[in-house]
């Protein structure tokens, strides 16, 4: 079987296991697709979350294509995604509340829009990593030396 029966529109990195979680969860990235664009129409019309978007994205659609990306790369391990998410969001007004907007809003999309399983598998990866870029941005807003160093 070619790789591409495995997964359909994509090619993966790691074919196998990508057709193994879309059985298992129901996603795939027609889905993960329309899931991020019903998130990000919700994150913009949030008014917590909605103008720190606005201050920094003006064309959406290539926030979004990479967004998309991401999912599939987090989600199915496809490795379509090539970036540095901490350092898209150290420099960014953002604490503790931002990420549990966040993941409000995102587990609320997932809950309606995929199976059970499904729902599962995006919401704990997403609960991970916005808990590691939590205590990136964290890190960086207190600059060096906050933490004392052992050395
Ligand atoms: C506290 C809430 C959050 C806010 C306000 C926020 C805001 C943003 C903004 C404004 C950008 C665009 C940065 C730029 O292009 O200059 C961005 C990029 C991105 N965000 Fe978030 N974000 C949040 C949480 C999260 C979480 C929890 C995740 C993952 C689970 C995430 C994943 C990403 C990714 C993958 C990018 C693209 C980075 C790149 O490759 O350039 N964000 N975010």
């Amino acid at each position: 079987m070619m790789e591409q029966d495995r997964t359909p529109g994509i090619v993966s990195a790691r074919p196998e296991m990508t057709a193994a979680i879309m059985a298992e969860t129901g996603l795939d990235e027609a889905l993960l697709h329309d899931i991020v664009h019903r998130f990000y129409a919700r994150v913009r019309s949030d008014d917590l979350l909605g103008p720190i978007f606005a201050a920094r994205i003006s064309d959406w659609g290539p926030h979004l294509e990479r967004m998309v990306a991401f999912w599939s790369s987090v989600a199915l391990m496809t490795g379509r995604y090539h970036g540095r998410p901490v350092a898209a969001h150290a420099p960014l007004p953002i604490a503790a509340s931002h990420f549990d907007r966040w993941l409000a809003l995102f587990r609320e999309t997932a809950q309606e829009m995929c199976t059970p399983a499904g729902a599962a598998h995006l919401i704990e990866r997403a609960e991970r990593i916005a808990r590691s870029l939590r205590i990136a941005v964290a890190e960086t807003q207190a600059g060096p030396g906050a933490v004392p160093s052992l050395a």
